[in-house]
């Protein structure tokens, strides 16, 4: 059975979009990983929220090559992730989605690597396209037959958190050419795309970031957002569950082709 993920960000906590919903521990070399495992449109489904189930982890601290190495474990072919946003980008207003094509990396303390040298070796992965084309180009498709405003390109801002940004980190941001804010991204987006598995991120925008924004940002505010368009990511998500077809190749599928490919 074709195997996927959804790595559920701020707001989606909730696996009863599932069906024979089981507890799940993988033990990785990072750690122990526990997700809801289940069943949607005859394809095994892994639910794994990031923050934990009660939003008690915070985004420098979740363990995120655990994760990733898990889902690779449980055999996971794609990872459809969301995440909340704050945006800088005028066009991007709350409540819409965007799909984020690029990334940039202001994280300061967390390691973005399976590939740490010793016997694992060093991989210098290629990210020219972190994000995976053709699970983007099917949630674009379906969010339009859904009629579900989504932006189909974004620059995801990646910044080490916890605490929101200073509105001038946002304008330097949006100098270099980022269009949302987050958390979490990185090094997510990285560490799938080192084990081979197609990912793609629906990033939500919950706010206005600092600065462009005229009130101080509180979490509850960006829980409130995602919570307003939860059933409309849902219903996204599901739909792309439905539609992702098995055993397709991809790019990201041969990742670390010149290292010989990924080795759990
Ligand atoms: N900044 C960083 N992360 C966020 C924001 C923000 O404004 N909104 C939601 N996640």
């Amino acid at each position: 059975m074709m195997k996927i993920a959804i790595i559920g960000g701020t707001g989606v906590y909730d696996p009863q979009i599932l069906n024979n919903i089981r507890d799940q521990e993988i033990a990785t070399p990072y750690g122990v990983v526990r997700f809801k495992s289940g069943e949607y449109a005859g394809k095994e489904v892994a639910f794994l929220p990031r923050h934990g189930s009660n939003h008690s982890i915070p985004p420098h601290l979740i363990n995120y090559r655990a994760n990733i190495w898990a889902m690779k474990k449980v055999g996971v072919q794609n990872i459809i992730a969301t995440t909340a946003v704050g945006s800088l980008n005028l066009a991007m207003k709350p409540g819409d989605f965007v799909l984020i094509d690029q990334f940039l990396d202001f994280i300061k303390n967390r390691t973005t690597t399976f590939y740490e040298g010793g016997e694992r070796g060093v991989a210098h992965l290629d990210v020219t396209t972190p994000y995976c084309p053709s699970v983007r180009s099917l949630l674009a498709e379906i969010a339009s037959r859904l009629g579900i405003a989504l932006h189909q390109q974004g620059t995801y801002v990646c910044t080490e958190g916890p605490r929101f940004e200073t509105p001038a980190e946002i304008k330097m941001f949006a100098k270099l050419g980022g269009d949302v804010v987050g958390m979490t991204n990185v090094p997510e987006v990285i560490l799938a795309r080192e084990a081979e598995i197609c990912y793609a991120t629906v990033s939500m925008v919950t706010n206005f970031a600092a600065g462009i924004s005229p009130q101080p940002l509180t979490h509850q505010e960006v829980v409130e957002a995602m919570a307003a368009n939860s059933e409309n990511i849902k219903k996204l998500i599901l739909s792309a569950i439905e539609s992702l077809e098995p055993e397709t190749d991809c790019a990201c599928k041969h990742a670390l082709a010149e290292y010989g490919g990924f080795k759990l």
